[in-house]
């Protein structure tokens, strides 16, 4: 198995699935090259390594018992710390060893969707001003599949010179690509940029033209974010990007939407524009050489208006993140 070891990411709060998605049918996702299930007892989404200590079935096929989780194979049942309570095959009353437990993982749920933390359950999980927590309209994008390490998706969302080629007639217009002069600053959490005025023809999938301003926030390693505001109406877009590192050359993308206003389309509509985008960067992201990204910031050529970029290999340098670059 393709485990990823990199000690920074594996204390990160990764985003697992929208909350809906957490019921009481065992669901199985990779994180970091492990199996992980994740299933709701009593209304708590839980999430443990998705292998029974007996032969290594994986939960994720068996059910949801009572808040417990019952493995489909010898009918074994964890309870939700992850405590064997049940073993059918033995005669009741029989003391279950304690050394039939399961690995449990930090888990908890935010922004519409469920996260799990491998290495460090109790940080706290980090909040995302001006998106889910305040008024307005949340769409859930994703998940994207990517045959892509999770920094080079991250920054392909905070490059602003591709909008008006990769997206001409969308994100931007290639008769406009000159981008202005911008800073970006540091802030608690990593770095964020000025507003960046650019042209959009159609920019939230209303078709709607105008100038807009994009302002780039880096939340954490695997979780970034743009606000976008009409210059002429002063309406507001966000979205959070978030990335899990399924295994060493695959990653799950969601997006969080964020409008605080009537875009006048559905939410199939909104998500449908959001795929169209991902449909034209993800070729481009799976090409890129190499797969991870460069450090050391003489080995690529960058311009003035790739500094959210470098701002980004910055940041994730400093946390000394080690997977998905180099
Ligand atoms: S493998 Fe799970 S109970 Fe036997
Ligand atoms: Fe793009």
């Amino acid at each position: 198995m393709n485990v990823i070891d990199d000690a920074v990411l594996r204390r990160e709060w990764v985003v697992a699935l929208p909350s809906a998605q957490v019921n009481e049918t065992p669901k199985h996702i990779n994180l970091f090259g492990e199996p992980v299930v994740l299933w709701r007892s009593e209304g708590t989404a839980l999430a443990c390594r998705d292998l029974c200590v007996h032969r290594g079935a994986a939960l994720s096929l068996g059910c949801v018992r009572d808040g417990a989780l019952v493995c489909p194979y010898h009918g074994w049942v964890y309870a939700a710390d992850g405590t064997c309570i049940d073993i059918p095959q033995l005669q009741p009353g029989t003391p279950i060893t304690k050394k039939a437990r399961l690995t449990s993982f930090g888990c908890t749920e935010a922004h519409g969707f469920v996260w799990v933390n491998l290495d460090a359950p109790q940080t706290p999980m980090f909040p995302l001003e001006g998106t889910s927590d305040t008024n307005g309209h949340h769409v859930i994008w994703g998940p994207r599949k990517a045959k892509a390490k999770p920094p080079r998706i991250i920054e392909n969302f905070l490059d602003v010179g591709h909008l008006a080629i990769l997206h001409d007639g969308f994100l931007g217009s290639s008769e406009q690509p000159y981008i202005p002069q911008y800073q970006v600053h540091r802030t608690a959490t990593g770095y964020s940029s000025d507003e960046i005025h650019v042209f959009q023809p159609n920019a939230d999938g209303a078709g709607r033209p105008g100038m807009v301003s994009y302002t780039y926030d880096m939340i954490r390693p695997l979780t970034v974010k743009f606000l976008k505001r009409d210059i002429s109406t002063g309406r507001q877009m966000s979205i959070v990007l978030t990335v899990r590192p399924e295994n060493t050359s695959e990653s799950t993308v969601y997006g969080l939407m964020s409008f605080d206003y009537d875009t006048g389309l559905e939410d199939t509509e909104l998500i449908a524009f959001q795929d169209r985008i991902f449909d034209q960067d993800l070729p481009i992201i799976e090409s890129q050489k190499p797969e991870d990204l460069l450090l050391d910031l003489q080995l690529e050529l960058s311009l003035q208006c790739d500094r959210v970029s470098i701002a980004y290999r910055q940041y994730l340098r400093e946390l000394g993140v080690t997977f998905g670059v180099v």
